[in-house]
């Protein structure tokens, strides 16, 4: 859609703690400057009381003129209760029937798809799945009968168990699945999985109980597969992907299910996420959309407690899907460091701050953006969590993870300026070679600092040289104002007490007051550099520190976080087993320190 014409986008605040979350969570539009109108109507429990009708005709409007819808959560309560609680005007003899208005949203505008992102906010577990849930058959399709009617009665009557039992003492649910309604939901679970760089999709069923229905999914399913040869594609037991996703989350990327078994997959993630307060969703069709948390309005909760970043997080999900790309990242930022710093918390991250309090950090954070996020071309949300999660390492985790997985990421002979210096992002490399024949005029060497981006770290490589320099206070100044992440300089530089005095983090191999204008000249930009025989491609991840610089392929960052949060759990353990009286031999022995990288969980898990 065309970014001048505003994004049209109806708030639905329902009830109990989805008024709050959303309440606090909307000004994020407005702090972000994006071009959106908003438009607020009633929905849920308090409409069905005040006129037998959750979702208001007034409501459906505008629902259907607005481009999306936001909704905060509804309360759904039992039929009897539904009937209980409408005015006595309504209770005549054609009482309207409750259904949920998640239901009705769902059928009425076909949202096929429900998108529910599961990533992790802290470094000591990596992981960024998400389960697609279908949202319109399965078990939830609403074939749920009590008492079961004629035919299902006739059809039982060819079973020697169910035959004996009277039909009044028995209640049926179908689990209802199309070829269409199968198909869309996995070309949509690949294409999910495509664009957004997971390289596995999993189709969490029970094929071995439902034969014939599991048998028809996995035949659709695999078809759909071969068109995809770059994804794994795997068809698990659904109760052991919920054992997995706990195990080891990080080994899944897209996981796909039919409605009530994703349902349940989904409150694991959540689970795993760290809660139903962070596990933000999306209700997608072809043409429709809306985008709410996981939650529900917890009406028992007491007022200001709910955790926001679930709505947050769906506003991301949201902006991302109109190609809000940056906002989104932005959102997703803010809170990732609001709840890494753990200073302003909800109650269920252990913290005593309100609903508006930690929506207030999280605005603050959205001011307060670090770096650009949109350093790569396409934009990369499992590598925008991972740059958040990298800077909780320490170089010495990264460098044994990076030894663990076999590349040489050191480059060596290259240390801070001075100490406490940090810095982490992709790589923006220049190349610098000799003059031949040494020019006469003063050139200009840096003529590429304007471009670039926000967040980078530059890689300077001057062959090792250091006899003359490549990096000054001039240079410094630019790169502060850009808000780059730090520079690290294969050779050498000067003005090094002003340098110092900035705390810009930059790396260097020596300096000397010998001028590199007219002697160097700017060879490459965005070229691969080879530094003490480690290859750096632009866009690879630097992380340096006090110990010295490392480079990270981009292509490996996955492992790298994985291996170097076992590596951490290992130590932890090893420390931890030491101060409780074991020699180190033991405890090494115990929590397997020849290959720390497997996170000591032989030992744990016996
Ligand atoms: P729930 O999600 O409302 O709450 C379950 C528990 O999760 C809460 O007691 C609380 O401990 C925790 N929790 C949920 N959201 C939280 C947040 N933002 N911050 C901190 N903790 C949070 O599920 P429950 O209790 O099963 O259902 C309550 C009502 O919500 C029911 O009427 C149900 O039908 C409805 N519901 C609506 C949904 C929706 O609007 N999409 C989804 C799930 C339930
Ligand atoms: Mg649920």
């Amino acid at each position: 859609m065309p970014k001048h014409k505003p994004l049209k986008i109806a708030l639905l605040p329902g009830d109990g703690i989805g008024e709050e979350v959303l309440h606090a969570a909307v000004p994020v539009f407005s702090a972000l400057g994006l071009n959106v109108s908003l438009h607020k109507a009633a929905i849920g429990w308090s409409c069905w009381q005040q006129e037998g009708n959750s979702i208001p005709d007034k409501t459906w409007d505008l629902i259907n003129s607005c481009d999306t819808a936001l909704l905060g959560a509804i309360t759904s309560k039992p039929q009897r209760e539904a009937q209980n609680e409408l005015p006595a005007a309504l209770r005549c003899d054609k009482q309207p029937e409750y259904i949920s208005p998640i239901i009705q949203l769902r059928q009425r505008l076909d949202l096929f798809a429900n998108v529910r992102p599961c990533y992790s906010f802290s470094a000591d577990k990596g992981f960024d799945f998400c389960i697609i849930r279908e949202n319109t058959e399965g078990l939830y399709a609403g074939f749920d009968y009590r008492p079961i009617p004629q035919p299902i009665r006739d059809l039982l009557q060819q079973d020697p168990h169910w035959s004996h039992i009277a039909a009044e003492e028995i209640s049926c649910s179908l689990r209802l699945q199309s070829r269409a309604g199968l198909i869309r939901i996995f070309q949509f679970a690949f294409k999910y999985a495509q664009d957004h760089g997971m390289k596995r999709v999993t189709l969490a069923d029970k094929p071995n109980v439902l034969r014939q229905s599991g048998h028809f999914a996995r035949e659709l399913f695999e078809a759909i597969a071969a068109n995809y040869p770059a994804i794994q594609a795997d068809i698990l037991n659904v109760d052991a992907v919920a054992l997995w996703i706990i195990k080891r989350p990080e080994a899944f990327g897209v996981i796909v299910a039919e409605n009530m078994f994703a349902d349940i997959l989904s409150d694991v993630g959540a689970g795993v996420m760290g809660g139903l307060g962070l596990a933000p969703s999306g209700n997608l069709g072809c043409t429709k959309s809306y985008f709410e948390p996981v939650h529900g309005s917890a009406p028992h909760m007491p007022a200001h407690h709910a955790n926001p970043c679930a709505m947050f997080l769906s506003i991301a999900m949201l902006l991302e899907h109109f190609a809000f790309t940056k906002e989104a990242g932005t959102i997703r930022g803010a809170v990732s460091r609001v709840i890494q710093k753990k200073q302003v918390l909800t109650y269920d991250l252990g913290g005593c701050n309100s609903t508006e309090a930690m929506a207030q950090a999280i605005l603050d954070q959205c001011h307060n953006a670090p770096s650009d996020q949109s350093f790569y071309p396409h934009h990369n949300e499992p590598i925008m969590n991972q740059l958040s999660q990298l800077a909780m390492f320490t170089s010495a985790e990264i460098s044994d993870a990076l030894d663990a997985c076999g590349v040489e990421g050191a480059l060596t002979g290259i240390n801070p300026l001075a100490a406490g210096l940090k810095a982490i992002g992709p790589a923006y490399t220049v190349r610098y070679a000799v003059y031949k024949e040494k020019p006469s005029g003063f050139n200009n060497a840096a003529n590429y600092i304007d471009t670039v981006p926000q967040g980078a770290v530059l890689v300077i490589d001057n062959q090792g040289q250091t006899d003359c320099t490549v990096w000054g206070a001039i240079l410094t100044e630019v790169a502060q104002q850009k808000k780059l992440a730090g520079t690290v300089v294969y050779g050498a530089v000067r003005d090094v007490a002003e340098l110092r005095a900035t705390h810009y983090p930059l790396f260097c191999k020596s300096s000397t007051m010998r001028s590199g204008k007219n002697r160097v000249f700017k060879a490459e930009e965005q070229g691969t550099l080879t530094i003490e025989g480690v290859v750096i491609n632009p866009g690879d991840l630097i992380f340096a520190d006090n110990n010295g610089v490392l480079c990270i392929p981009l292509k490996m960052l996955d492992d790298v976080i994985h291996k170097a949060s076992n590596i951490r759990r290992t130590e932890q353990h090893i420390l931890a087993a030491v101060r409780a009286g074991k020699n180190l031999a033991e405890a090494r022995e115990e929590f397997g320190y020849a290959q720390p990288w497997l996170g000591a969980t032989k030992n744990e898990e016996s």
